[in-house]
This record gives structure tokens, sequence and C-alpha cells, in this order.
């Protein structure tokens, strides 16, 4: 199984209704994040005892961390109403407009892959999340003229996989960024374990951790691993989810001790042994894994980089001496020159 398979939210409709059901509904029922949930519980709890609408949230971090499950539980919170949209969904400016003037007081504008809103559409956000206004043209030509609509006070809740790619002045608009990280392998456990109760699946503790351990910091894909796990538990064992039963099954399902699938082998494979350890391009990875460009940069290398498997500098992307170990190699000593000077500066290629 890929990353991508796992993270795919909804490819087959069984396992999307699967994902509605695990999706925790209250910050109570949220796992993790200690720090993040404690900020909402703060502004949540400032916003209803105002009895106001809580100001405008952006939620960012890689696929699968919850960012949606985080924007229902804004609504269940405020008891608001949510009314979900998505950033490639809103073609037209006209199409927001729509939107906006449907709102009530107090209702949540959820809008998916806020990033990847087109910049006209962007531009008629501005004014409705500052100040509650939308400006609208009436009529073509001559006869053309602009009016200006009150909305309600709204809150919208923006979700965005790539925070790099917000303009200066959306973000400028939200009145809290929050960053989703990657679970601890103990958060992971009790979302596995959670999960394991909503679908019956008779889950051992030491079957959970073998899980959480193997799942990327990502809930999403524990969810997914213990769902493949109880599969082959059900079809090779006696249907209960151990340590050893998981250990058997994600080593069928070619996922490593580290977690990591085929294609993030297949990206260290091709910085370590295809390219001998020099600095390689973006475009030049995705062709040598076979995968698009954004699939690597937004699904692939957070994880890599975030165990320290990968680094990316000015020329490109190399493998760390871990990186080397990892598919077991030693790491060579690479000539000064194939790393920059800057090494910590992100780019993208
Ligand atoms: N903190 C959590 N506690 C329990 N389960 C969680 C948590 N976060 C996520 N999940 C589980 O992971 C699944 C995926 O979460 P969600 O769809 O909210 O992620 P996302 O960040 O919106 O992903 P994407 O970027 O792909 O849209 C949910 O269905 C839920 O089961
Ligand atoms: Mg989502």
């Amino acid at each position: 199984m890929t990353r991508e398979e796992l993270l795919s939210p909804g490819a087959d409709p069984v396992e999307a209704a699967e994902e509605t059901t695990l999706r925790p509904r209250s910050l109570a029922e949220f796992v993790g994040q200690p720090k993040l949930v404690e900020h909402l519980e703060i502004m949540l709890a400032a916003a209803k005892k105002r009895s106001q609408a809580v100001d405008h949230i952006l939620l960012s971090g890689p696929p699968g961390l919850g960012k949606t499950s985080l924007a229902g539980i804004i609504a269940t919170e405020m008891g608001a109403r949510l009314c979900p949209t998505s950033g490639p969904a809103l073609e037209r400016a006209g199409d927001l407009a729509a939107i906006l003037s449907n709102l009530d007081c107090g209702d949540i504008l959820f809008i998916d892959e806020v990033h990847r809103l087109p910049r006209a559409v962007e531009e008629v956000l501005y004014p409705a999340m500052e100040d509650f206004q939308l400006d609208i043209v009436i009529g073509k030509g001559p006869a053309a003229r602009s009016i200006r609509l009150d909305l309600p006070r709204f809150t919208l809740v923006g979700a965005t996989t790539r925070t790099g790619l917000i303009t200066g002045p959306l973000r400028d608009r939200f009145g809290f960024v929050a960053r989703l990280d990657y679970y601890v392998p103990e958060d992971l456990a009790s979302i596995v374990t959670r999960a394991a109760n909503i679908l019956g699946v008779p889950l051992v503790a030491d079957g959970a951790v073998a899980i959480a351990g193997r799942s990327r910091g990502t809930p999403r894909i524990a969810n997914r691993l213990l769902k493949r796990v109880r599969d082959f538990a059900e079809v090779r064992g006696d249907g209960r989810v151990d340590a050893a039963t998981a250990f058997e099954a994600l080593a069928l399902f070619e996922v490593d001790v580290l977690g990591l699938d085929k294609v993030d082998r297949a990206i260290l494979n091709a910085l370590c042994r295809t390219f001998g350890g020099q600095p390689v391009g973006l475009g030049t990875l995705s062709i040598a894994v076979g995968e698009a460009q954004e699939t690597v940069e937004d699904v692939y290398e957070p994880f890599l980089l975030q165990c320290g498997l990968i680094q990316r500098t000015p020329r490109g992307r190399v493998a760390t001496a871990a990186g080397w170990e990892h598919i077991g190699l030693s790491s060579p000593t690479l000539p000064p020159a194939s790393i920059g000077l800057f090494d910590e500066q992100q780019s993208s290629d």
C-alpha cells in the first residue's frame, strides 16, 4: 500500500463512510494536539460567553491530521451550522458571493484547500472577512453598478496542507492560525483504540502500540492500517489484533519499522542509489519515483524530513546519513560542494 492510498479520503465509499463515523465530534473526543486544543477551547468559550461568532481560524498541516474533523468540532462546540466548500470548487467570484449571501449569523463557513482559491475569488473574501461586507457588480457594460451588501457575522474556517501558498493578505485576516503537528505514538495508540471500539475490532493493547508506531504520526493512516490489519487477522488468524498479527500484516503490506512505504523507500533509493547522493531537484525526483510533484511535496516529503531521513538544500533534495542507513547503505563522504551553505533554507526545488 502506498501512502497516497492510505491517505486519499473517500476513494472507496465504504471506507469514506467509516472515516466519517470515526471522526471525533467534540474537543473532548479529539485526541492529542494539547496546545492547539487548549487555545481553541479558550477562543470558543470566550466567543460563547460574549454571544459572538468566533474569529476566523486557519487550520494548517499535512493531510490526515484532523483539519476537517476540527472544522466540524468548531461548529458543534459553537452550536452553529457548518457550511462546507473548497477552494477549487469556487471557480468564480459569483460562486463565493452566492454562498456568503446565504449565510446566517454565527454560521461556520469551512473552505477546505483554501490555498487553491482563485485570486479573483480570494479578493471577494477580503472585505467579507474583515468588514463583513460583500461587493457585487450588477449588470454589464456601461449600465453596470457595484453595490455593497452587509453580511451577517460568520466565521471562516480555512484548511490547508500548504501554509506557504496562502497569500499574506489572506493569512493576516485570520484571527488564529492553528498548525497541526504529527501525533506522538501514545496519542495514535489512543486513536486506534477508539477506532477499534467503534468498529468492533478486538484489539489488544500491544497491537495498538504496534500500529501506532508505524502510522507516520497520522491518525488517518493509523485508522486505515487498523482496518487492513483487521482484514488480515480475520483471514489468516482468529480475528484478534495483537502485536504479532500487526507486524505480520504490516510486513505483508510493505509498511516498514518507521512506517515508510514503497514510495518513501523509492525516494530514498533514488537519492542514494540512482543519483548517488548528489542533490536532486523535485521534478527529477518525482519522475524517478513515478509520482506527481505535488504528491511528493505534500504527502511524502514532510514525514521524511520530520524523521531526518532527507534534507532540502538550495540545489535539491539529499538523503541524510540516517536515510542512507535506513535502506541499508553506508553514507558516503559527500564532496563539500554538494551541500549548499544555506541548508536550512526551504527551497521548493
Ligand atoms: N485528533 C484526532 N483524534 C481522533 N481521530 C482523529 C483525530 N484527527 C484525525 N482523526 C481521524 O483521522 C481521520 C482524518 O482526519 P481529517 O479528515 O480531519 O484530516 P484532514 O486534516 O482534514 O485531512 P486532509 O488534509 O486530507 O483533508 C478522521 O476521520 C478521524 O477518524
Ligand atoms: Mg480534510
